[in-house]
């Protein structure tokens, strides 16, 4: 049975979920400690987590980093961390969620838009040394390079 709560405890002690979704450390330290953290535990083990963050417009959340455990993966705790994160968006005076992710990770890209998400635009050049990323890393055959935004519209709009 998967239960899904805010995490008030350290975020050190979830670090290593949010390491399935970050390749720059310099990255992780430097946003970590913001924002809201849900975590979905099977029984006491972490097995998922999804992190919201003010977004780049006072009316938007970003879908910061989230992960499910590779063990967990596939089995619909992803899409419920999605809905958990959408509920508390929905209490505060948010307009819209968005979230980045790289573009050569075609899998991301289906799972985002399975759980309502639509491309609103690239930014290339953003997974480089220069960011803390390793060089050449590459996804499903293709060379991670640029970020693709995605959003998802909240409907009704709540100002609280
Ligand atoms: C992306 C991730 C969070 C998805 O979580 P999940 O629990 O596996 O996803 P769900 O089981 O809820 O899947 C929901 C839908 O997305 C699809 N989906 C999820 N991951 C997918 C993948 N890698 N490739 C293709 N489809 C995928 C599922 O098939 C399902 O589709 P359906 O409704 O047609 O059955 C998880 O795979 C993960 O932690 N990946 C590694 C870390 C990462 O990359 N995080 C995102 C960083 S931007």
């Amino acid at each position: 049975m998967i239960d899904i709560a805010r995490h008030d405890g350290p975020r050190e002690g979830v670090r290593p979920l949010f390491e399935l979704a970050e390749d720059s450390a310099d990255e992780l330290d430097s946003y970590i400690g913001a924002g809201d953290v849900l975590v979905a535990r099977l029984g006491d083990e972490p097995v998922g987590h999804l992190q919201l963050v003010p977004g780049g417009r006072p009316d938007e959340l970003e879908l910061k980093n989230m992960a499910v455990t590779e063990e967990q993966q596939g089995s619909g705790i992803g899409r419920r961390l999605v809905s958990a994160a959408i509920e508390l968006a929905r209490t505060r005076a948010v307009r819209r969620m968005t979230v980045g992710t790289g573009a050569a990770d075609v899998g991301n890209l289906r799972f985002y838009q399975r759980v309502g998400f639509r491309m609103s635009a690239i930014e290339r050049d953003v997974f480089v040394p220069a960011n803390g990323y390793p060089e050449g890393t590459v996804v499903d055959g293709i060379v991670l390079r640029d970020r693709v935004w995605l959003d998802l519209e909240l409907h009704p709009p709540l100002t609280v």
